[in-house]
């Protein structure tokens, strides 16, 4: 057996790579960070579905989606106030997992400054009379109400947990980071 290497990475400079890597996705479309899965437990099963990461403040360690605030996920973080979000890199091989206490805004000034934000084209997405699930006659012939405001959610989650993994050609590396006592506590992990 070979003696353990000092290992090229730190912990902290891995940390401040992993966000910085998060709030590089909210810039590019084309990154592979931009579209994790987000899971919630839902009233009688978990669930999971892709989302589009749209801000992070890693300072605040919050990681925020948008959506229609009539979905399963804004339920599920209703009853239970936690999710995990699911980022892979298929180019580097490496998948983040990101735990925290969830919230969903909805009709409020915060999310109103998001609101703003959006183009027109974005914001039709939120008027549809049906709501999202609903058996509709079909794609092309779903009504569109006049309050889309009011049915848009802003989801933010607080990030208490990271849970990073490359797979490697030749050994795979893990890191998992807990907020605790307001700081960081950081080691690595066996695959
Ligand atoms: C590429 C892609 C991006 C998506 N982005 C979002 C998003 O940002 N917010 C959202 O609510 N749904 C998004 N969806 C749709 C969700 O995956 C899901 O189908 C929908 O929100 C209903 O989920 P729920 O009923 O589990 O809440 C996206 C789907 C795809 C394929």
């Amino acid at each position: 057996m070979r003696p353990a290497e000092p290992h090229p990475q730190t912990l902290e400079s891995l940390h401040g790579e992993i966000w910085q890597r998060l709030a590089d996705a909210t810039a590019d479309p084309a990154h592979a960070w931009r579209t994790p899965t987000l899971a919630t437990a839902g009233p009688d099963h978990p669930d999971a579905r892709i989302v589009i990461l749209r801000a992070v403040d890693p300072h605040e360690r919050t990681l925020v989606c948008f959506s229609d605030s009539r979905t399963h996920k804004v339920a599920g973080v209703r009853i239970q106030p936690v999710a995990t979000w699911c980022f892979y890199d298929p180019v580097q091989r490496i998948q983040l997992r990101a735990t925290g206490e969830t919230r969903a805004h909805v009709n409020t000034a915060f999310t109103r400054a998001y609101w703003e934000t959006l183009p027109h084209s974005s914001r039709r997405l939120y008027a549809t009379v049906p709501r999202p699930g609903d058996r509709v006659l079909a794609p092309w012939e779903i009504p569109f109400g006049d309050h889309p405001a009011e049915q848009f959610a802003v989801l933010v989650t607080t990030v208490h947990a990271l849970d990073w993994l490359r797979l490697g050609p030749e050994h795979h590396e893990r890191a998992k980071f807990r907020w605790e006592d307001n700081s960081w506590e950081a080691h690595w992990a066996c695959p």
